[in-house]
């Protein structure tokens, strides 16, 4: 068995959202959320928008926003990840590759940002040689961020993740605005990230994208956890336990019937959780 790099026990995150007047309530955004990512292995998250798939990326990497309450525990390699190692950490065994390209400061050389402002001769070619494998022409490292492509800025991003042998990746919707030969690119490079040894936890709208990368896909629905399934599973909806997570695998355009028309579609989907669930 491999080891367990990550793993998410009960996690809940919550904001507290001021009604009229001094009323207060709670805003639960994930639920009892539990799952684990082993070494070597991608695990996917998928959801559609607003499911919580941010907020468990950012729980993990002790970036909640202020008023943002997380409750059960998170252990990355064998240890409780309190909000002080997880700053420790972050960057080097553990890290992100952001949902925004913003996460770039727009005034800084995007050699420095890669390197994290920790500069020495031997970082400076490590990171040469990281952008270079991203396929980024020679001399990308001097330029501000406003002068490349949005495909480019992923990869900077990704390469920023790299560039410590990080034992866990947290990709957060990497591929959006991508060429699907880019985004069959990065889905590459993730894949030779698990095989180096690491964790790779995928967060995706994009159940397509996700059967072709991770061994494992886990399904989030408003909040919460209705599935976890071997990528496998998904080629027969017999094996996946959650009508949504079926219906999910009907739309696929691979399971469209010959004359090309969808059997399900994602307004069905959607029509059938809100009556199942009310929201
Ligand atoms: N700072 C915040 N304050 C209140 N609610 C938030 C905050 N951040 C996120 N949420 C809510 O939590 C839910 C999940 O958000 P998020 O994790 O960003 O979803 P996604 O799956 O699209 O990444 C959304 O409904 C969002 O409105
Ligand atoms: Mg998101």
């Amino acid at each position: 068995m491999e080891k367990e790099i990550l793993r998410i026990e009960r996690l809940s995150v919550s904001f507290s959202q001021y009604g009229r007047g001094l009323a207060r309530r709670r805003l639960s955004a994930v639920e009892e959320l539990s799952l684990s990512v082993y070494a070597g292995e991608i695990v996917a998250v998928v959801g559609s928008s607003g499911s919580g798939k941010s907020l468990l990326a950012h729980a993990v990497m002790g970036i909640l926003p202020y008023n943002g309450r997380l409750e059960g525990r998170i252990w990355f390699n064998g240890e409780p990840l309190t909000q002080k190692r997880a700053a420790k950490l972050r960057g080097k065994e553990l890290c992100l590759v952001p949902q925004n390209v913003s996460y770039l400061d727009p005034l800084m050389r995007v050699g420095e940002q890669v390197t994290g402002g920790r500069s020495s001769p031997s970082r400076r070619g490590k990171c040469k040689s990281v952008l270079a494998g991203y396929g980024l022409e020679a001399g990308v490292e001097r330029k501000y961020p406003f002068q490349l492509s949005g495909g480019m800025i992923r990869r900077i991003l990704i390469s920023t993740a790299v560039m410590e042998t990080p034992k866990l990746v947290i990709a957060d919707e990497p591929t959006p605005g991508l060429h699907p030969e880019a985004a069959g690119r990065v889905m590459g490079h993730f894949k030779e990230i698990a095989k180096a040894g690491a964790g790779v936890l995928l967060i995706t709208h994009d159940i397509e994208l996700a059967l072709l990368t991770a061994d494992r896909v886990v399904v989030l629905y408003g909040g919460r956890m209705i599935e976890e399934a071997p990528a496998s599973a998904f080629s027969d909806e017999t094996k996946l336990s959650h009508p949504y997570t079926r219906a999910l695998c009907r739309s696929m355009p691979k399971n469209w019937n010959p004359d090309g028309e969808r059997l399900c579609d994602t307004g069905d989907i959607l029509s059938y959780m809100r009556k199942e669930y009310g929201r």
